[in-house]
């Protein structure tokens, strides 16, 4: 969901620096091909993440969640080019379509995809990250934290999406909000975040939700 009214939205986007052309023909064409589209992140959360790249001259970048590519493409364009983003993903039939567009951007050769389960994928990593991408299944959530809080580099930082979960985590936020498990999750997982003090975070209402946090 996007808290944002429409025109709001399409105007930050358009004041914004979006992804480059082959992430765009990406978006669309998992738009048009495939059912469940709306994970994709989007062009200002993408373009939060590309800021955030840069900001923090980031060069290791960690995602967890790749789906058909956008988010990993869209990071990958504001890495220098000894920058790498590790993705991870437990759906290999998906990455025909990743790799269509990632090989297409001279950007591609900074992606490393892995697959298989999160946490399993996650207990191989050695590296140091500078940034931290959460995008997977919610129920997993605060594992993946404290697991990436392990593999931050001394001023790296994590961005976990869909904290909002289309304002499901707000009590009667609105009387046909349903309640599912992945609520209880994301509920328990921002009560978690919000209880450690040696944390500092912000959660911002862009898209469906994205928390900011890195270690005090
Ligand atoms: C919201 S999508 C990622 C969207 C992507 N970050 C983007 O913005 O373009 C979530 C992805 O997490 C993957 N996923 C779900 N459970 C997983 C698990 N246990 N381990 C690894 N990947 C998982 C799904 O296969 C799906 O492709």
């Amino acid at each position: 969901m996007n808290f944002l009214n429409e025109k709001i939205l399409n105007y930050s986007i358009e004041k914004s620096t979006c992804p480059g052309e082959i992430c765009n023909n990406l978006e669309i064409y998992t738009k048009e091909n495939h059912p469940l589209h709306r994970m994709i992140c989007g062009k200002l959360e993408a373009s939060l993440l590309k800021f955030l790249i840069s900001l923090s001259g980031a060069r290791e970048v960690l995602e967890l969640g790749t789906f058909t590519g956008y988010s990993a493409l869209a990071m990958a364009e504001s890495l220098p080019e000894n920058g790498r983003v590790t993705t991870i993903d437990k759906n290999k039939k998906i990455s025909a379509i990743s790799n269509e567009f990632w090989k297409q951007s001279e950007h591609g050769h900074k992606i490393n995809q892995m697959f298989g389960d999160g946490l399993s994928v996650l207990e191989t990593l050695t590296t140091k990250f500078d940034l931290v991408f959460i995008d997977a299944d919610k129920r997993n959530y605060q594992a993946y934290f404290d697991k990436c809080l392990g593999l931050l580099s001394d001023n790296g930082f994590i961005v976990v999406d869909n904290v909002l979960w289309s304002g499901r985590v707000v009590p009667n936020f609105s009387e046909d909000s349903e309640e599912d498990k992945s609520t209880k999750y994301l509920v328990e997982f921002n009560d978690y975040i919000e209880s450690r003090d040696d944390l500092v975070k912000t959660l911002l209402p862009i898209r469906d939700g994205i928390y900011l946090i890195k270690r005090i």
